[in-house]
């Protein structure tokens, strides 16, 4: 692209302040500013304006889920039916490590963090040990873990990964590959700048990696490799099981698209996005479209309907993802601190929130899939996310949680 389609793109889109430093470049600066107008889809920005406000939803309804007594019951027959399909190399696992963790404000990728008291235990080092448990219940049969990157902590995840080898994991086992970025804006859908020949950008959600995974000719890798079924999962969860044989057996038994890790709601308000139907399709709630009427809901037993949060650890059926994967999935607006350079070219950090991301999040593509298998887990055993450094969800709430499972830190 040129300086003048430059132009002309930019102005369609009212972001001119884009070459505001243009001049000032060298030509190698003006040429890697050319390249990123071209490739950055400016029509995502206007989506600022609906900040805040909920999407129309439709009618929703309980969807049940596969409780621990049902799954005690049934363990060893689950158990066997996820051994048989993990050895027959069907399972891979997807580790989503593209975000950018500024909840946590470290300036390393999350999965670097240090969670150690008395010895290093990094995240990334939980999360193998999780995966290694269960190579170990499959007699050896190693998993296919693919690890989902940004452009922005690429190179220091693979780098780390390899100068800890993987933390034991098999090195040809595991493959890397980035996620797309969306531009980041602020509150008037203006771009920011990140270099005075860089747009701010920012990875385009979680729900991004199957459409990047396509885009990186993976799939031809989960067909010649015979992969049914992808164990997706969040970074910062340092004690959940990962493509476990049982929760493997219980969803390929059931037939369903997808299976969803869940916890028992510790109480009937608690923040976190709850199972269930909407229009009869599998969806999830958020916390604040509850309505009083659906916080009462009871099922058959007498228990709350809406009473299983998910944990963002699920596993779809890798026919069943295909099957959607041409289908252009929501954008949300996200308020986030945007680094960004202040009015005379300089790099700022803000302490506050200053503007919108864009990103496309999982619940949209469980929404696309027939059918869903929630699965109960232990919250005391299996969910334990750091978001932010101390208080709700953060390293002291994972160390103790750690402890309590005898994990040494
Ligand atoms: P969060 O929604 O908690 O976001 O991600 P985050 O980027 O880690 O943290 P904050 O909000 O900036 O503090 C949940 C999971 O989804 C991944 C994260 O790496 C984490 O495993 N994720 C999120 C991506 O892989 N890509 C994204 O674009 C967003």
């Amino acid at each position: 692209m040129n300086l003048e389609e430059a132009k002309k793109k930019l102005e369609q889109f009212g972001q001119q302040h884009v070459l505001k430093y243009y001049d000032g470049l060298t030509t190698e600066q003006q040429q890697e500013l050319l390249e990123q107008i071209e490739a950055t889809d400016f029509s995502v920005l206007k989506k600022c304006s609906e900040l805040g406000k909920a999407g129309g939803r439709g009618t929703f309804s309980p969807l049940a889920a596969m409780q621990l007594d049902e799954i005690a019951a049934n363990r060893e027959q689950f158990t066997k039916t996820g051994v048989e399909t993990i050895k027959a190399g069907k399972v891979a696992a997807v580790l989503l490590a593209g975000g950018m963790g500024t909840r946590l404000g470290s300036d390393n990728p999350k999965g670097m963090y240090d969670i150690g008291i008395t010895k290093h235990v990094y995240i990334f080092q939980r999360i193998i040990e999780n995966l290694l448990d269960t190579v170990k219940q499959a007699d050896g049969s190693w998993i296919h873990l693919f690890i989902m990157t940004s452009e922005k902590n690429h190179e220091a995840t693979v780098r780390f990964m390899k100068e800890h080898d993987y933390f034991g994991y098999r090195a040809d086992r595991i493959t890397f590959f980035k996620q797309d970025m969306a531009p980041a804006s602020d509150y008037n859908g203006k771009v920011y700048m990140e270099a005075q020949n860089r747009i701010s950008t920012s990875p385009n959600g979680n729900a991004g990696w199957f459409s990047s995974m396509l885009k990186a000719g993976l799939d031809q890798t989960l067909h010649a490799e015979g992969i049914e079924w992808i164990d997706v999962f969040a970074v910062d969860n340092v004690l959940q099981r990962i493509a476990d044989p049982c929760f493997v057996g219980a969803t390929v038994s059931r037939k369903v698209s997808v299976g969803s890790k869940v916890v028992r709601k510790n109480a009937p308000d608690e923040k976190v996005g709850v199972m269930c139907l909407e229009d009869g399709k599998p969806s999830i709630v958020e916390y604040y479209e509850l309505s009083d009427e659906m916080k009462d809901a009871k099922d058959a037993n007498g228990d709350p309907a809406y009473n299983y949060g998910v944990i963002l650890n699920y596993l779809f059926n890798e026919p069943a993802l295909e099957k959607i994967a041409r289908k252009e999935l929501p954008l949300h607006v996200v308020e986030k601190k945007i680094p960004c350079l202040d009015a005379d070219g300089n790099l700022v950090k803000p302490e506050q929130p200053n503007g919108c991301k864009f990103e496309q999040l999982v619940l949209d593509m469980i929404h696309e899939l027939d059918s869903c298998l929630p699965y109960e887990v232990v919250r005391e055993h299996e969910f334990a996310p750091i978001k932010n450094k101390t208080g709700v969800d953060s390293v002291e709430s994972a160390r103790e949680l750690c402890e309590k499972n005898h994990i040494e830190l």
